[in-house]
């Protein structure tokens, strides 16, 4: 039952793969609202509000209209070739509306939470911990680790949690990763992957699990990594999920990052080391079998 004194969390990004994840996780039990920029969602349980975080006057007032005590800041422009081709936009959304929220957030004493990337590293090494230094090779990864910085410049009550790819069917405006995968599967297509770009995928429920775990009970501060217990490339990934929703893995094909040429440069190993996040909140996300299973059942009560 919700009373005076349940949290209220205010999710940016409320439109989008991720954070239309946290608001259905998270308003069964809080109070949330979902800001969205573009794409007006309706999500049971929880309310909406129009917000541009480019813009610091209306988040200002957004912020002091719903006095959350929790923020979740996922709104970002994520796709890593969109930030390469519009540099200077990127920067705006996603250090200038960050620092925005941070300086509203401030103001009225909310808890934040940053949602970051794996991609702050730079891939040579791999399994990354969070005393590890970060190196951009994008400009997504730039304007993520800046970021950062602004949210370390205010520790006083904002958090980092760093994400991965992450793996889920779409409840928010975009189709994600997987539903390509099975749509384009099940058309016949054939889809190339690559075997060497290494990641620790993330079931969305599990991350969305454990942003709460952090926002409620992180120090401030601190940085943490939140990903999958398993390393894997893409190109295994899609093996699995081929596998498990009876598609055809011969439709798969073995490819490597050096045979293509993408706009903006990615890490070849971001995978990341979760054992600080693991031992603060005795949370760990699924492994990918567990996932995909999990992800399949979804995926046949939908269909
Ligand atoms: N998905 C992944 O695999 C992954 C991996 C690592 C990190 N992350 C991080 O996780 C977060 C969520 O990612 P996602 O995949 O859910 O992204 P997404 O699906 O692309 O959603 C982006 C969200 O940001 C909102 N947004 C963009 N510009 C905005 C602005 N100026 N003002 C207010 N809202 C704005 C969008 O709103 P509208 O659509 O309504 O315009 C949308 O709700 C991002 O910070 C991303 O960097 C994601």
């Amino acid at each position: 039952m919700k009373t005076d004194s349940t949290p209220v969390f205010l999710i940016t990004g409320a439109s989008g793969f991720v954070g239309s994840r946290i608001c259905r996780h998270l308003a069964p039990r809080f109070t949330v609202v979902g800001a969205y920029r573009s794409h007006l969602f309706c999500l049971p349980g929880c309310s909406s509000i129009a917000l541009d975080i480019t813009d610091r006057r209306q988040v200002h007032e957004a912020i002091h209209a719903v006095r959350p005590t929790h923020i979740i800041h996922g709104a970002a422009m994520s796709a890593p070739d969109t930030c390469e081709n519009k540099p200077q936009e990127a920067w705006d959304i996603n250090c200038t509306g960050t620092q925005n929220m941070l300086e509203a957030a401030s103001a009225i004493g909310s808890r934040f939470v940053f949602i970051s990337t794996d991609l702050v590293f730079d891939g040579r090494l791999g399994n990354y911990t969070e005393a590890d230094p970060v190196n951009p090779i994008n400009q997504y990864a730039r304007t993520k680790v800046e970021a950062e910085k602004l949210c370390l410049n205010q520790k006083e009550n904002s958090l980092i949690v760093r994400i991965t790819l992450q793996y889920g069917l779409s409840t928010g405006s975009g189709a994600s990763f997987c539903d390509q995968l099975i749509d384009k599967l099940s058309l016949g297509q054939e889809i190339s992957l690559f075997t060497d770009q290494i990641r620790t995928p993330t079931y969305v429920l599990d991350t969305a699990c454990g942003l709460e775990h952090a926002a409620l009970h992180g120090s401030p501060g601190d940085i943490f990594h939140l990903a999958g217990p398993e390393t894997i490339s893409r190109y295994g990934f899609a093996v699995k999920l081929a596998s498990i929703f009876n598609l055809p893995v011969s439709l798969l094909k073995p490819c490597s990052m050096d045979d293509a040429a993408t706009i903006a440069r990615r890490p070849r190993d971001a995978s990341l080391l979760i054992t600080k996040f693991t031992e603060s909140f005795q949370f760990t996300p699924r492994n990918i079998q567990q996932g995909l299973a999990a992800m399949y059942q979804e995926y046949n009560e939908t269909i």
